[in-house]
């Protein structure tokens, strides 16, 4: 008999024997029959059944779920941040002969009576948003939801922004994209999906901005105009459609308000923050202890060492090989004495192996992912058969949290990294979880096509809350590959297994930037590559890009082949065939190349304390730390444009060299006036100019009007209390304002008010060839440092005197091509700064 086909439910003619296969119906929303306010939430119910329920927010944040009848209405987020309490907004609702019209002070939101179409206004009736098809949904008898989507216009000017860490070819518009956290080895550009899901992206239409977060947790599908040209769509395959609007207009209020709905992380230790060494992997431990001692004789800053996987005994997490690691304990206190503190691997596959005691505590509490059946899913990673915690059940992240102890409270840990929590399954080309494997989800049980894209953010979850318990004094530093929206909230990410090559360094730039807009600012990507080896020039490009990364980590696949930490033969073999990477270290490219990235890792520990404030704006505000030019000067096409050079915080422009062989890049300035830090030169802004770039270079640039601190180099962070502090300050011709949050960068401290905040007012009076600075300080927090220098740049008068709080200071001069710089001393606590 011949296969038959589905048929759609709106299909009359029926089969024989009135049988099909399969059925499809498929909803789309007639008239809207009824509306219920109560509150900020109104629910609209079509003819045919369809409810829309729309709860403001926000002025700015408005949230749309659709259900059917039969729907689970207990649904919940895992990405919104519970502590997301915005107190109730002021709006109205009122009915019009065709629309019912909600009005924030903010927006207007207009909702067609005829079929539920949903429109977005600003309050000057500039049309934001617009649906076209609006809502649909298709299920099937047999399969049931096979896609929940909403369709909206896509005007021709339209600018797309965010989505995660997307690789695409140019640039998000016309191209879709799909969420579905998977193990993307050695991915390349165009390769989608990817290691994460964050379902956010941002519109740039006619200069206003807006975001849509799409808050399901099921594979998920954007096309920003590749199908249709005039359309933009996004779906989910199972749950509800469930999305949030934000409006800005600005770029950047989008990327805040959306990290002020889904959170932001903690205030990181400084540490965190300093250069990071990994490489797979590290053992025994006389090599670690060499690398230490390395880093050290060769005067290179580092403040963290990784242990990959193999540290471990038999790929078996919360254990050590004691033959590499006999007493870990004393190497991690060796290592801390020298100022590294030691991060360690944590896998979620657990060895199924009855006389390991993690995968007992597992079997006996019944805390293991299940097939429908009840039996555990078995599946091979490193460890060969491995059974997976269901850290979607509280109790199983309780669990996990307590496995730390060891790790954290006994042998001093200071950080955790989780890896291929997407999760991933070797052997089978799917890569993971088959999609019926069951999850308790906060006792909201389902299976695994719900679970999968937060299975990596709630395993963070538990490690986070391990990390936090079993050291509740010090700020926890957990690093994860998988994650999800609101994932930020517990660790830092790195792109994944990424190759040495231009086209990566260049992907890199773009990832971090894309990442960093959609709520994850503490980003980085393996430095030099993953797999494969760089060339020198290639490994200083990328180590340069790099201290602009929130997360400053080398890192290499160059696995061990002597097979004495492999599992089996079988791995042995396949490590044998594969080639293992060279060494990676910053002296691995020969003198020259040492010096420069010695240098090169210098000026990372100079610019700490910048970096450090953009953090606390990131934690507080939700400002993301790299911000695309967009950001700068959304109104300015040229700007919108860019995608190489890119914002470092609010004040720093970076013009990265990201081809092989290049020594000028070619830099775009966005409206202003911009210093290069190198030369002092300033450049004008909306003009391109070719800037030199010679290897030990990467060109940056420092916003008139900043003030920028810039800290004493050391070997690691904490070595030794800085004498001085730097404060650069680049003449603006307009009043400006900098910011320099500093505390005792470890611990919670701060919390108590032992922090403090300056913000710095630069006031330039042209007619009277003056200069004031004033300091505005919060906070009881006295920093370490007994003396402030003072270097101004780009005055453009000779000043005859510098007064500080009343009194006259001896200055001095330095000529440079571009112009005199003016130094003096003062102390931190200075009030009034008056130059003339
Ligand atoms: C895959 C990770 O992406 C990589 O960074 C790590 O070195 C290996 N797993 C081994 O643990």
């Amino acid at each position: 008999m011949a296969k038959k086909e589905p048929v759609e439910s709106t299909v009359t003619e029926e089969a024989d024997d009135g049988r099909q296969p399969d059925v499809i119906s498929k909803h789309r929303p007639d008239q809207i029959e009824n509306v219920d306010q109560k509150g900020p939430h109104i629910t609209f119910t079509t003819a045919n059944g369809i409810e829309l329920h729309l709860t403001v927010h926000t002025p700015e944040i408005i949230q749309l779920k659709y259900y059917l009848e039969g729907d689970l209405r207990s649904d919940f987020s895992y990405a919104v941040d519970p502590e997301f309490t915005p107190p109730e907004p002021n709006f109205i609702l009122e009915e019009q002969q065709e629309t019912f019209i909600i009005t924030t002070k903010a927006l207007v939101c207009r909702v067609s009576k005829k079929n539920l179409l949903v429109h977005f206004y600003d309050t000057e009736g500039n049309a934001l948003c617009q649906d076209k098809a609006g809502f649909y949904r298709r299920e099937s008898i047999m399969k049931g939801i096979r896609e929940i989507k909403i369709t909206k216009q896509h005007s021709e000017n339209i600018h797309y922004f965010g989505l995660g860490d997307k690789v695409c070819k140019d640039k998000l518009k016309g191209e879709a994209f799909e969420n579905w956290n998977t193990d993307a080895f050695e991915y390349k550009r165009g390769d989608d999906p990817l290691y994460r899901s964050v379902p956010f992206y941002m519109a740039l239409n006619d200069g206003q901005a807006y975001g849509i977060f799409l808050d399901n947790t099921y594979r998920s599908r954007f096309d920003f105009g590749k199908k249709k040209k005039k359309t933009t769509s996004f779906s989910v395959e199972g749950g509800i459609m469930n999305y949030y609007f934000i409006y800005g207009p600005e770029l950047t209020t989008v990327s805040e308000r959306y990290a002020q709905l889904t959170g932001t992380p903690d205030m990181p230790p400084m540490w965190a923050l300093g250069y990071h060494q990994c490489r797979w992997s590290y053992y025994p431990e006389s090599r670690v202890r060499e690398l230490a001692d390395t880093f050290r004789s060769k005067q290179i800053p580092c403040d963290a060492l990784y242990l990959d996987i193999d540290y471990m005994d038999g790929y078996r997490c919360f254990t050590w090989n004691n033959d590499h690691f006999p007493d870990p304990k004393a190497m991690i206190e060796d290592l801390k004495e020298q100022g590294f503190e030691t991060i360690v691997m944590i896998d979620p596959c657990i060895k199924a192996d009855k006389d390991y005691f993690v995968y007992q505590q597992g079997k006996e509490n019944d805390f293991f992912c299940k097939r429908p059946d009840g039996e555990t899913i078995l599946a091979p990673v490193w460890p060969s058969t491995s059974a997976f915690p269901d850290f979607t059940h509280p109790k199983v992240r309780d669990w996990w949290a307590d496995l730390y102890e060891d790790h954290i409270a006994a042998k001093k840990v200071s950080g955790i990294w989780n890896d291929m929590n997407e999760p991933a399954v070797f052997e089978v080309d799917h890569k993971t979880f088959p999609d019926n494997i069951r999850h308790d989800y906060d006792g909201h049980a389902c299976s695994h096509k719900k679970a999968h894209n937060i299975y990596g953010m709630q395993m963070a979850r538990a490690s986070y809350r391990g990390i936090k318990q079993h050291n509740a004094e010090k700020r926890p530093f957990l690093l994860t590959r998988a994650n999800f929206a609101g994932g930020q909230r517990f660790a830092a990410l790195w792109t994944g297994d990424n190759i040495a090559s231009w086209d990566h360094l260049k992907l890199a730039n773009e990832q971090c930037q894309r990442l960093s807009i959609s709520g994850y600012s503490f980003v980085g990507t393996d430095i030099g590559g993953f797999v494969d080896d760089p060339t020198p020039e290639l490994f200083t490009r990328w180590l340069q890009l790099g201290i602009f990364h929130p997360l400053f980590r080398n890192h290499t696949m160059g696995f061990n082949v002597d097979g004495s930490a492999a599992v089996d033969e079988q791995e042995i073999e396949q490590k044998k065939k594969r080639k293992p990477t060279s060494d990676q270290e910053p002296w691995a490219y020969g003198e020259r190349y040492t010096d420069i990235n010695r240098s090169v890792i210098e000026l990372r520990y100079r610019l700490l304390h910048y970096l450090y404030t953009t953090f606390y704006d990131h934690i507080n505000k939700g400002t993301p730390i790299l911000r695309p030019l967009a950001y700068e000067d959304q109104s300015d096409a040229r700007s919108i444009h860019q995608t190489d050079a890119f914002m470092f915080g609010p004040d720093i422009l970076v013009s990265p060299v990201l081809a092989k062989g290049k020594k000028v890049v070619k830099t775009y300035f966005p409206n202003g006036l911009w210093y290069d830090y190198r030369t002092n030169e300033p450049y004008v802004g909306k003009h391109s100019y070719n800037i030199d770039a010679p290897i030990t270079d990467i060109p940056f640039f420092v916003k008139a009007g900043t003030v920028l601190p810039l800290r004493e180099v050391m070997q690691y962070t904490q070595e030794r209390d800085p004498k001085t502090l730097d404060l650069n300050i680049y003449y603006g011709h307009q009043p400006s304002t900098s910011e320099l949050y500093e505390d005792s960068e470890e611990g919670y401290d701060y919390a108590k008010g032992y922090y403090r905040y300056t913000k710095f007012n630069l006031y330039p009076d042209e007619e009277q060839d003056s200069l004031q600075l004033t300091a505005d300080r919060e906070g009881s927090y006295a920093p370490p440092y007994r003396e402030v220098k003072i270097n101004i740049i780009g005055l453009p008068f000779e000043p005859e005197e510098i007064n500080v709080d009343g009194e006259a200071v001896l200055f001095s001069r330095t000529s440079e091509e571009k112009g005199a710089v003016y130094h003096f001393h003062t102390q931190p606590d200075f009030e009034t700064i008056i130059i003339q």
